[in-house]
């Protein structure tokens, strides 16, 4: 496992959520995190149909622009009883023509769910892909993940995405109920984040 030494990252994203998680997670560490957005790099197409393939391509198209190290991170929402979907597509369910729109995508998980009939509760998880690549091509990857149910109506209006329908399980609320501190402390990008921090941050 090659350890991360830098002092300075890019994060292979365009989002916003995203950048706003992971800049707070590496901030005990003194690393400083920019963001391919910031850096005006254009966001590769994700043609992979895996966490871990898409995660190796963002990662190592930002490396390789930058000349810094880069993370990426890939993530979704699957539903068990959806045969794992939206999963790697979770991003493409709020795509419009007016970009992206979540409480249509979470009502469509919604009407998804009620079309096979099966009762509550709907058993659901996040995962977290994160790739940490270097200029010169290697690469490490870290998988985290958080389990619960999808519940309805959607409630609250913390984080981002799907969090208004996830409620983590052992939990009375939604990701978009909880403190963020709290949902920092569980998710799945807290989970795969701790993997990344113990094998790949400390000697
Ligand atoms: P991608 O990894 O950029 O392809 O997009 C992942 C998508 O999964 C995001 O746009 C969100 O819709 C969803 N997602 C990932 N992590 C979270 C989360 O922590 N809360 C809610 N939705 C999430």
């Amino acid at each position: 496992m090659r350890k991360f030494v830098e002092n300075k990252l890019v994060l292979a994203s365009h989002n916003k959520g995203k950048l706003l998680e992971i800049t707070k997670l590496f901030k005990p560490f003194g690393k400083s995190v920019i963001s391919a957005g910031e850096l005006g790099f254009a966001e590769p197409a994700e043609t992979e149909d895996t966490f871990e393939g898409n995660a190796r391509i963002k990662a190592h198209f930002a490396a390789k622009s930058s000349g810094l190290p880069a993370l990426s991170d890939d993530s979704g929402l699957q539903v068990l009883a959806l045969d794992n979907a939206p999963g790697v597509y979770s991003a493409d369910w709020a795509e419009t023509p007016n970009g992206r729109d979540f409480e249509m995508a979470m009502g469509k998980v919604w009407d998804e769910l009620q079309k096979t009939n099966k009762p509550a509760p709907h058993k659901a998880r996040f995962i977290c892909v994160l790739c940490v690549a270097w200029p010169d091509g290697h690469d490490e990857i870290f998988r985290g993940t958080v389990d619960g149910t999808i519940v309805w109506p959607m409630r609250g209006s913390h984080g981002f995405g799907y969090d208004p329908i996830f409620q983590p399980s052992g939990y009375t609320q939604t990701f978009g109920e909880i403190d963020p501190a709290e949902k920092h402390a569980i998710s799945h990008r807290a989970d795969a984040f701790a993997k990344l921090t113990s094998e790949c941050l400390h000697d």
